[in-house]
């Protein structure tokens, strides 16, 4: 007999929102499978680094938005799918909605076609859940550790304003079940209204009650 699937929760929202620590948290709690975007895959790796190093070659915006199809489309036949199909939850650093806010909202693109792009790399499997850890862009940027900051993170500010505004956007104009969380918050306290709306999955048809 099959195992019953897995669940899909994605973290999401701008650098610094602490998205990498609550998937830490979450997973432990979930005995779920941590993975991330972009780069959890050989192949993603090397995409990774071709959309992120800043010393990397010049890309256009549709070529950016088209090596992150493609990470996301092994990592779901190489990582996600698997892992769901085996009964296993999924916790990810990132996911579809990322392509939307940064590419999307951030770039430019347009909104409808990168919607398409998503659904046709990922065969159409979509989060059970998306949890955005909501942040003001000035307290994100100040919670970057130094370090050389990445092509995104060179970014000027208004890209990130407009990517921290997309995803609010998306979160409210979405079918699909968000969660927004106050990221401002002490670490444990974002964690326990993570864990109290994906507790509430566990067992439901999917429709994760209270949560939006
Ligand atoms: P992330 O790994 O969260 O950053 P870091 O590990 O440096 O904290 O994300 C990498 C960057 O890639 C981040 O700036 C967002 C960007 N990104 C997109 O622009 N589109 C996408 O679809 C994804 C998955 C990430």
């Amino acid at each position: 007999m099959s195992p019953v699937r897995g669940r899909l929760i994605a973290l999401e929202g701008i650098d610094g929102c602490g998205k990498s620590t609550q998937a830490r948290i979450l997973a432990a709690h979930l005995g779920a499978v941590r993975t991330f975007e972009p780069g959890a895959t050989p192949l993603g790796s090397a995409l990774r680094a071709l959309v992120l190093d800043p010393g990397a070659v010049p890309l256009s915006d549709r070529a950016e938005a088209l090596l992150l199809a493609a990470d996301r489309a092994q990592h779901v036949a190489q990582v996600i799918e698997p892992a769901l199909a085996a009964g296993r939850w999924v916790v990810t650093d990132r996911y579809s909605a990322s392509t939307l806010a940064y590419q999307g909202y951030g770039r430019g693109l347009d909104r409808g076609e990168l919607e398409s792009l998503v659904a046709w790399a990922t065969s159409g499997l979509r989060p059970d859940l998306t949890v955005l850890l909501d942040l003001p862009v000035a307290v994100a940027a100040a919670r970057r550790h130094g370090g050389r900051p990445d092509r995104m993170e060179s970014e000027a500010g208004d890209f990130h304003q407009r990517v921290a505004d997309g995803f609010r956007t998306l979160a409210a104009a979405t079918a699909d079940p968000w969660l927004v969380v106050d990221a401002s918050g002490p670490v444990d306290a974002v964690a326990g209204s993570i864990r109290a709306a994906v507790d509430a999955l566990d067992g439901s048809d999917g429709d994760p009650g209270g949560v939006r």
